[in-house]
């Protein structure tokens, strides 16, 4: 990965849901699903760039899904066609979709259901030749759903909750998901959930991969911000993640 940032132009941003935006970004990109690049749409401030997942790609384009959660969200939810954005990536590792076989579960909270649209696809892409008997997703709101009708195509159930009912299954996801089903399981979302989705598939000895959400500063592996603890030390998420192990890693209890 080249450690410049460099320009694009921006095709269109816009609302998805309250407070998620799409930003779709022109150009040809080669990254991997559970990938990431440092976006920029500012010169001083803030001073750091903001890591965002990889929702999709094509021959032509790349889009990012993100909530609008502070500073640097705010300004990218200004951006508009045309408009300039600077791009860092692709980065860190990814879901190995080479990897997987048997009965995959995906399970994603909030925003972390941004990333899992490319991976489906790119499980889609592979499953017949891989093994890949079914592919289901747990997708974890509090209100209102975004973006999953987008990638029904690629996958055999979804299974919904919502904290207000208002969709699917009113409460956690982790009170629908049962793991011992799966021959493994791939996560993103908050880290109370993800710990909670760890714990239940180590307690079932179910191999499961997280894609970790730490705060992040240079995004090149060079300022140890992003450290996370595994079975194997500190590991920086940014560039031996974001993608770990859930059964290496060090769970916080919540
Ligand atoms: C590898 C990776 C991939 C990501 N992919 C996406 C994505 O696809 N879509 C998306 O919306 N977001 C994603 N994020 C989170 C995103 O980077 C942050 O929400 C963003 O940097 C916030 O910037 P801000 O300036 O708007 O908010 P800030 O002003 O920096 O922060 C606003 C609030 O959000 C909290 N916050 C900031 N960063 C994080 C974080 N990483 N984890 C938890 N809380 C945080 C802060 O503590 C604060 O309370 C990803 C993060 C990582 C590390
Ligand atoms: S953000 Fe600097 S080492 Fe990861």
């Amino acid at each position: 990965m080249s450690v410049e940032y460099k320009i694009y132009k921006v095709i269109s941003n816009f609302e998805i849901s309250k407070g998620i935006y799409k930003l779709i970004v022109d150009g040809k990109f080669d990254a991997k699903p559970g990938q990431f690049y440092m976006l920029r749409a500012w010169d001083r401030e803030p001073i750091l760039s903001r890591p965002i997942s990889v929702n999709d790609l094509d021959n032509k384009s790349i889009s990012f899904v993100y909530q609008v959660v502070g500073k640097g969200t705010e300004i990218l939810k200004n951006l508009k066609k045309d408009d300039d954005i600077q791009l860092l990536g692709p980065s860190g590792n990814y879901f190995d979709v080479n990897k997987l076989s048997g009965k995959v579960a995906i399970v994603a909270g909030g925003i972390g259901i941004a990333p899992m649209q490319y991976l489906t696809k790119a499980i889609n892409d592979i499953k017949a030749v891989n093994g890949i008997t079914a592919v289901d997703i747990y997708a974890g709101f509090r209100d209102e759903t975004y973006i999953i009708d987008e990638f029904k195509e690629y996958i055999n159930n979804i299974y919904i909750s919502t904290e207000n009912g208002k969709y699917g299954y009113k409460g956690f996801v982790t009170e629908i998901f049962k793991p011992e089903s799966y021959d493994i399981v791939l996560c993103c979302g908050p880290e109370i959930m993800m710990n909670k989705v760890v714990k239940m598939c180590v307690d079932v000895n179910v191999p499961i991969l997280v894609s970790m959400e730490k705060h992040m500063a240079c995004g090149i592996g060079a300022c140890l911000v992003c450290t996370c603890k595994t079975v194997n030390g500190n590991k920086r998420t940014c560039k031996d993640g974001p993608i770990f192990s859930g059964q290496d890693l060090v769970l916080i209890d919540n």
